[in-house]
């Protein structure tokens, strides 16, 4: 088992792939913390962690919020005392979030808060403990639009992803001799709620597909994989690099769509 008796603390485990990578974990050994701003669907992510046989328990915060966060962090290390590993992966894509000329600064500002702000705020408050732990490791998501540009923009989301990434390095240098790991990952697009309200009309999915090589959407479980591999002591070597899973997305020049 890669996380035996590791505590690893989830954002946004409500969702797909945090959901996904919290059964991962548990599944190799992990005690789990799924957080996130939906108490119903944490709540869930445990009693599916649960069925599978797994430990975890869960917390509720809106993490753009530091006091909820903190709080969030306290009541996590308190329930299987300390935390090793901290997967920030809550996010949102916004109605609204467009080119920098159409996009209104409320939305920019919740996009940023959730996506960027809120992988600050966490790295704040759950740095001292997985230092306490030692071995600690955090891994970032963000997004292959942290590298490509897309015609139909989230300029926001974008932004803020590009900024996850810039921060994780930051981290992994700070830290690189006390211990503690920082990592990003950057998934194409993954059959999760977030995307498949923006892919659900043919014409959207057809746009996409064809810069798609595989011809597919990731699988969150596909994601959870690299996470787990990512957190363990696996890959001890690993700080600073982000790691593209993309179905080739971003390899990709020409593509063959016929098939
Ligand atoms: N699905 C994709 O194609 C894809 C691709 C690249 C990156 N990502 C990133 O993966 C992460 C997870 O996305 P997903 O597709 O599983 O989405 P999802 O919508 O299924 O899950 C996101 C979770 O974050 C939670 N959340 C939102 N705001 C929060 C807040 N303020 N505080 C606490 N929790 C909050 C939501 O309640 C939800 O459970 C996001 O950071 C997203 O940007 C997703």
């Amino acid at each position: 088992m890669r996380l035996k008796d590791k505590r690893v603390f989830i954002t946004g485990a409500g969702g797909g792939i945090g959901r996904a990578t919290a059964l991962k974990c548990a599944a190799e050994g992990a005690l789990v913390i799924t957080c996130d701003i939906d108490a119903d669907a944490a709540g869930e992510t445990v009693r599916a962690v649960m069925r599978a046989g797994g430990e975890a328990v869960a917390v509720v915060a809106d993490l753009t919020n530091e006091e909820a966060c903190n709080m969030a962090f306290a009541n996590g290390a308190a329930a299987f005392g300390g935390i090793d590993v901290i997967f920030n992966n809550a996010g949102v894509c916004l109605t609204g979030d467009d080119g920098p000329v159409e996009t209104d600064l409320a939305v920019w500002n919740r996009t940023i808060a959730v996506n960027l702000t809120s992988v600050f705020l966490c790295c704040k408050a759950g740095i001292p403990y997985l230092l306490q732990a030692g071995q600690g490791v955090i891994v970032n998501n963000a997004s292959i639009v942290a590298y490509v540009g897309s015609a139909f923009p989230q300029i926001a989301y974008t932004a803020a992803k590009g900024g996850v990434l810039a921060m994780t390095r930051e981290i992994a240098v700070m830290y690189a001799r006390k211990g503690l790991r920082a990592v990003a990952i950057c998934p194409g697009p993954t059959a999760t709620p977030l995307v498949k309200a923006f892919l659900a009309d043919d014409e959207a999915w057809r746009l996409r597909r064809r810069h798609l090589p595989m011809g597919r959407l990731g699988q969150p479980e596909e994601i959870a994989n690299l996470v787990a591999f990512l957190a363990s002591d696996e890959a001890s070597f690993i700080t600073g690099s982000a790691y593209t899973i993309d179905g080739g997305l971003t390899s990709a020049y020409v593509i063959d769509d016929k098939d």
